[in-house]
């Protein structure tokens, strides 16, 4: 059974349009709710750590420095087959690819600058979620 809580960043893109606002809003509206929320900035290190399932891509370098251009806001969401749908919401990772109504579609600038991350699976939206909270602060 797919489970109920994925991980977001919304990226130094989106931070730096003054997007953050409206992307909450449309998170909230398709019916998450927000167990845990942070406004921050990631270093070389930190980037480097949350993408390193991507080191040996060609666009890590570019990756790594883009995450880090800017503060980011991260969350853990929860809602019924949460990672699934949140995914559906961002739309495809590269914007001209992504349906009309997603927030990638809305808000995103390039294929590196996609405004929001979603995590791709159960198990890493809670190691994701995990790296930005203690256990503590997602404590329901
Ligand atoms: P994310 O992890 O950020 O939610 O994005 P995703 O699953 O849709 O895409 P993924 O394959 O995991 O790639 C992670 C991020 O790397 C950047 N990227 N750049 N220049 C490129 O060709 C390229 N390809 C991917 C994007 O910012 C993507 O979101
Ligand atoms: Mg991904």
């Amino acid at each position: 059974m797919a489970g109920n809580v994925t991980f977001t960043m919304i990226k130094p893109d989106a931070t730096a349009a003054g997007n953050t606002g409206k992307i909450l809003d449309k998170i909230i509206e398709a019916g998450f709710s927000i167990r845990a929320m942070k406004w921050t900035r990631l270093s070389k290190e930190e980037a480097g750590a949350f993408y390193a399932v991507h080191k040996e891509r060609p666009f890590f370098g570019e990756l790594v420095d883009y995450m880090t251009s800017g503060p980011i806001v991260a969350a853990i969401l929860v809602k019924d087959n949460a990672v699934e749908d949140f995914r559906k919401l961002i739309g495809a990772t590269d914007p001209t690819k992504a349906e009309e109504g997603t927030i990638r579609r809305m808000f995103a600038k390039s294929i590196a600058a996609n405004a929001v991350h979603g995590s791709d699976s159960d198990e890493n939206a809670l190691i994701e979620g995990a790296f930005y909270f203690t256990t503590r602060e997602h404590a329901q």
